[in-house]
Order: structure tokens, then sequence, then C-alpha cells
């Protein structure tokens, strides 16, 4: 799923620049090489950001595998 149209950006990308420790949306722009167009996408690229700390800040063993791809890495 498309979160910033401008540019391209699915939501997977978008959460793995997140979770390389990325917290603000400009920053996002930056770690995937791109740069805002129109900013109809903030909103939703700042609740992932939101959401994606939420869960490393509950996530019980914050240094263990989240999803598959993590897993296939370790
Ligand atoms: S939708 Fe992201 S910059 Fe336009």
């Amino acid at each position: 799923m498309y979160v910033c149209n401008c540019k391209g950006l699915n939501e997977t990308r978008v959460r793995g620049a997140i979770r390389s420790g990325v917290r603000h949306v400009s920053k996002v722009f930056q770690a995937c090489g791109e740069t805002p167009q129109c900013a109809k996408c903030v909103h939703r690229i700042v609740v992932l950001i939101q959401e994606e700390h939420a869960t490393q800040l509950c996530h019980p063993w914050p240094d263990a595998p989240n999803n598959e791809d993590d897993r296939l890495e370790a």
C-alpha cells in the first residue's frame, strides 16, 4: 500500500526507514532518498512513526527479531 503517492513510497519502505531509527518525517524522506512534494502523506507517516516506536517501546525483548525479514537475517 502506498503511503506517499508523489514519490511512490510504500508502507514497507517507510516502516523500514523508521525501524532504522528515524523519528521525523523529513528524515524518513531522506532515508528513502526522496524529498516531499505535496506533503499530503505527512499525517500517515507520523502515524507510522508513532506505531513503530510504540511497538519498540512495548516489545518485551527489544533486540529480538520482530518480523520474518529480521528472523531470516539473524
Ligand atoms: S503524497 Fe507524499 S509528497 Fe505527495
